[in-house]
C-alpha cells in the first residue's frame, strides 16, 4: 500500500520527528511504500483568493500544475497523512496555504475510498485549532478519516518515562491506522456530509453560470437526479436524506428572498456584490 506524508513543517523539527516514528510503527505492521512530500520543497505561491478554483474549475487557478502535482500523487495512494506544527493556534501557514489550494474539493470531492490520519506537533491546547481546518477538509473532501493524533513536544529534554508515553501514543496511533487501512470500509456519510450535498446542489442549480464547476460536477455524477442523494453510491440512511431534503428546501428559499433576479441571470462566472 502507498502512503503519501504531506509534511507542511521543516525537515529537522518536532513534527519531523513524530513523522518518523510514526512510520516506523506502520513499517513494522508490514505492506507498506512510504513517500514523504514536504510542502516546502513544492513551492505554491499564496492563494490569491481568485475563487476560480471554487467557481470555475481548479484548473483556472494561478498555481494549478503544483497543486496538481500534489493532488495526482494523493490520487495515487492508498493511505494519506498530514502532518503539521501548531502555530499560533492552527496549522502551519504552509500548510493552511495548501489547504486553501485544495479547499475546492469541498464542493466537488473526488477523495472517495482513500483513507488519511492526521498528525501534528502541539500542545494540547492548540489541538482544536490545528485538527479543525484539516477535518473540515479531509472529509470534505471525500476522504475517510481514519484519525487523528498530536504529540506535545516542549523545548526541554524529557525524562525516559514522559518520551516513553509519547512512544505509546505514536504506536496506538500507528497500529489503529494500519487496522483500518487493511480493512475495507463502507462509506457511511454523517449527516452534515449529506446537508453538503444538497446544500452545493442547489446553490450550482440556482446559479449555474457563477458556480459553473459544481454544475458540471453534478451533472457528470447525474446528481441533479431527484432520486440522487450522494455524489457515488453510498448507504443513506432514509430519514437522514429526508431531513437533507426539508433543509435544503428551506435553504433554497432562503437564498431566493435574497436575490436580485435580474442581476443573478446576467451573473456570468465569480460574481462579487458591491455595497
Ligand atoms: C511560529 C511558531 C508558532 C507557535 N505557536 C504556538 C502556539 O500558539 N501555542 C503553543 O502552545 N505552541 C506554539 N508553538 C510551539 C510549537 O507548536 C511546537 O514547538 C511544535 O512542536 C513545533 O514543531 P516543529 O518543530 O515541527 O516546527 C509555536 C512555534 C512556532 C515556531
Amino acid at each position: 500500500m502507498k502512503i503519501l506524508s504531506i509534511i507542511g513543517a521543516s525537515t529537522f523539527g518536532n513534527t519531523t520527528e513524530v513523522m518518523r516514528y510514526f512510520k516506523l510503527q506502520l513499517e513494522k505492521c508490514g505492506g507498506y511504500e512510504f513517500e514523504d512530500l514536504y510542502l516546502q520543497d513544492h513551492k505554491i505561491d499564496f492563494c490569491t483568493g481568485c475563487h476560480n478554483c471554487i467557481m470555475l474549475g481548479e484548473e483556472k487557478c494561478p498555481h494549478y500544475l503544483t497543486v496538481k502535482e500534489i493532488e495526482d500523487k494523493m490520487l495515487q495512494a492508498d493511505g494519506v497523512i498530514l502532518a503539521t506544527p501548531g502555530y499560533m493556534f492552527s496549522v502551519s501557514g504552509i500548510m493552511k496555504n495548501f489547504l486553501d489550494h485544495v479547499a475546492y474539493n469541498c464542493h466537488r470531492p473526488k477523495y472517495f475510498g482513500k483513507k488519511i490520519f492526521l498528525i501534528s506537533s502541539c500542545t494540547k491546547w492548540q489541538e482544536d485549532g490545528v485538527f479543525i481546518p484539516m477535518k473540515t477538509w479531509a472529509q470534505g473532501a471525500g476522504f475517510d478519516l481514519c484519525g487523528s493524533m498530536y504529540i506535545d513536544m516542549m523545548p526541554f529534554p524529557y525524562s525516559e518515562s514522559e518520551l516513553e508515553k509519547r512512544r505509546n501514543k505514536v504506536n496506538e496511533a500507528a497500529f489503529s491506522f494500519d487496522k483500518i487501512l487493511k480493512t475495507k470500509t463502507e462509506i457511511k456519510p454523517e449527516f452534515s456530509r449529506i446537508m453538503i450535498f444538497h446544500a452545493f446542489r442547489t446553490m450550482s442549480a440556482m446559479f449555474p453560470k457563477v458556480m459553473q464547476a459544481d454544475y458540471r460536477y453534478f451533472s457528470d455524477k447525474k446528481a441533479y437526479d431527484k432520486n440522487s442523494k450522494w455524489y457515488i453510491p453510498a448507504k443513506i440512511p432514509f430519514f437522514k436524506n429526508f431531513m437533507a431534503g426539508i433543509i435544503e428546501k428551506k435553504m433554497k428559499s432562503s437564498i431566493m428572498s435574497m436575490v436580485d433576479q435580474e442581476k443573478s441571470e446576467k451573473a456570468d462566472g465569480v460574481f462579487r456584490n458591491k455595497l
